[in-house]
């Protein structure tokens, strides 16, 4: 099994990707924005405190997210496709660790490569099904029957608090500033690969594939 960073600005494809990566490969998908969301909706004291942050679009404490990682590692196994995590060098350094202390290590850090004016678009056309985390688009990417989730047949589903234009600037701001390093820091570890992220979901999955199968 295969561990693997998805790195990438809002709206690059990440959790696209991870999801076919589940269901193609049974790999474990750990998307820390995922677990935040869910701590949100539950009401948590947790939940309270990064509400706003997130709403906003600015990243969580590394402590907190740290956390929620490491607890999911502790459970154990292996191929693991992190989605979303590490967004800053003290997460990146944090995940190593961790690896390394139950005897694993990255297998590959796939940089998903896309233009920020492509982000607008995909991110305010994104909907998702509160059921079981399918994600569309308006334009790109609808359910077949509308109001209806093509995977699981919930009506639940809903759009994000963060997709707003204002909030995407933040967040993109806040991966130039915070995120966009450990590209070079992935690099000189020799573990960065580059895939098209404006493909079509087809193309870039195929791309994602001959990343992981050659490692
Ligand atoms: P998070 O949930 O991680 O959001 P994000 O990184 O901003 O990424 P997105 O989920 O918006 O995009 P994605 O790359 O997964 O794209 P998707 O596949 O959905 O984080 C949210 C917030 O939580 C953060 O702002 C922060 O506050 C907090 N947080 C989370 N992790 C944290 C951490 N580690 N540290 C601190 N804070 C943290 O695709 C988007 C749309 O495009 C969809 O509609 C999809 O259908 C479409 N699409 C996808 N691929 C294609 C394609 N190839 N062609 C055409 N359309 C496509």
């Amino acid at each position: 099994m295969t561990n693997v960073i998805l790195l990438g600005p809002p709206g690059a494809g990440k959790g696209t990707q991870a999801k076919r990566l589940v269901e193609e490969r049974g790999m474990v998908q750990l998307s820390t924005g995922d677990m935040l969301r869910d701590a949100k909706a539950s009401g948590s004291e947790m939940g309270r405190k990064v509400a706003e942050v997130m709403d906003r679009g600015e990243l969580v404490t590394d402590e907190i997210v740290i956390g929620l990682i490491r607890e999911r590692l502790a459970e154990g196994g292996k191929g693991y496709i992190f989605d979303g995590f590490p967004r800053t060098l003290k997460q990146a350094d944090a995940l190593g660790e961790l690896l390394s202390q139950m005897g694993q290590g990255l297998d590959a850090v796939i940089e998903m490569q896309v233009d920020d004016a492509a982000l607008v678009a995909r991110i305010t056309g994104r909907f998702t099904c509160g059921n079981c985390g399918a994600v569309y688009h308006d334009r790109t990417h609808p359910t077949k029957v509308a109001g209806v989730c093509d995977v699981c047949g919930s009506h639940d589903l809903k759009r994000r608090a963060d997709d707003t234009e204002d909030a995407l600037r933040f967040r993109l701001m806040e991966y130039y500033k915070k995120t966009s390093p450990l590209v070079g820091y992935y690099y000189a570890k020799g573990k960065l690969s580059g895939v098209d992220g404006l493909a079509p979901v087809e193309t870039v999955a195929a791309a994602v594939a001959k990343v992981i199968d050659g490692k």
